[in-house]
């Protein structure tokens, strides 16, 4: 059989590609012979996908609210993907990065435009009832949420703005760990003490974010900006870009996921307590938790109003492209 050019020149490289590593081209053609096709279900795992929705209740809505959490926490893995590209790499030219960003900014918009699903798309009574049977489980103890924000700036900015002062950036990530803002919002109603939610949390995940943190000192996005070169950290679109990315973690995000609180946990008189038992009223509007990734981009003015509605409105008007 007279085999095709093309076809030979394949069989040569791949007998070198083998031979370089003391291994034999044919069995790996054997294998190539007996091995079947594969199909999309495999490669994406949908069978297994599907079975991941286990709801607590009978109520249909309880799908959805799984569901989208799901769906969440799916972006969020792929932004620690553009995380990691942007830390492994060395020699991040301005291309490079501004790609990245823009793609860490386009799955959060995504799940800020989605967010009517929860907002919108549950029976009030249903979701009321459901979320009994989740108690003390909340979000809050998403560790990809808390590891986006470790990845995006130097430590210290996430240390709680009361404790702020007492630390510098060379401070142990141990240390400034204990003064976690989200520690703050996590106290119960009623005594003031850590609750059950944040103590589980802490239990699982606190050596693993303390491990990262100290990864991400020298190649969280912040210290990334600052190694590139000054034409590109001067380029407005570069710098619209992570300012858009500070909104977008910082205020978009947590306004649309507020409203979400607002909607089913608010009732005069009283507010419905959450499911982590925290003080979400106080905690969660980003007007009070004034987490900001980046202060050295922003006027005095812009710091001052951080998470009333108006920049983010202002920043989102940018183009990116
Ligand atoms: C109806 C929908 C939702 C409601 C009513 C709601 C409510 C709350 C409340 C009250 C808190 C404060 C902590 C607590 O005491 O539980 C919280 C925190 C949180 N939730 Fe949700 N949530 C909803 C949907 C979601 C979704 C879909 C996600 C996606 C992963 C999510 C992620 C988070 C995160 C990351 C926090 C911590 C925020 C922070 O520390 O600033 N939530 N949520």
């Amino acid at each position: 059989m007279n085999l095709n050019p093309d076809i030979l020149k394949r069989l040569e490289e791949l007998e070198k590609k083998y031979a370089a590593t003391g291994q034999d081209l044919v069995s790996y053609l054997d294998g190539l012979l007996f091995s079947d096709y594969l199909t999309y279900w495999d490669y994406v795992h949908v069978d297994t996908l599907l079975t991941l929705q286990n709801p607590r209740t009978k109520f249909p809505d309880e799908e959805i609210f799984i569901i989208y959490h799901q769906i969440t926490e799916l972006y969020f893995k792929l932004c620690m993907n553009e995380f990691r590209q942007l830390s492994d790499k060395e020699n991040v030219d301005g291309k490079f990065f501004l790609t990245r960003v823009n793609r860490i900014n386009s799955y959060f918009e995504n799940l800020v435009r989605s967010f009517e699903i929860m907002v919108a798309g549950m029976e009030h009574d249903q979701f009321l009832k459901f979320r009994m049977s989740l108690l003390p489980a909340s979000g809050f103890q998403s560790a990809q949420y808390r590891k986006i924000e470790i990845c995006s700036t130097d430590f210290i900015r996430l240390v709680s703005k009361d404790h702020r002062d007492n630390y510098s950036n060379d401070s142990s990530i141990r240390s400034m760990f204990e003064h976690i803002y989200w520690k703050a919002g996590a106290t119960e109603l009623s005594t003031g003490k850590k609750t059950y939610t944040l103590q589980q949390f802490e239990d699982k995940y606190s050596e693993e974010l303390i491990e990262l943190g100290e990864e991400k000192r020298s190649s969280n996005l912040w210290q990334v900006y600052k190694r590139l070169a000054q034409a590109d950290r001067e380029n407005p679109k570069i710098i619209a870009s992570i300012q858009l990315l500070d909104v977008n973690v910082n205020v978009n995000w947590p306004l649309s996921h507020y409203k979400s609180a607002v909607r089913y946990l608010q009732k005069d008189p009283e507010d419905i307590k959450a499911t982590g038992g925290t003080n979400w009223q106080k905690y969660l509007p980003p007007r009070f938790q004034k987490r900001i990734f980046y202060p050295e981009l922003w006027n005095s003015e812009e710091l001052e109003n951080w998470g009333k509605s108006w920049i983010a409105k202002e920043v989102f008007g940018l183009t990116l492209d």
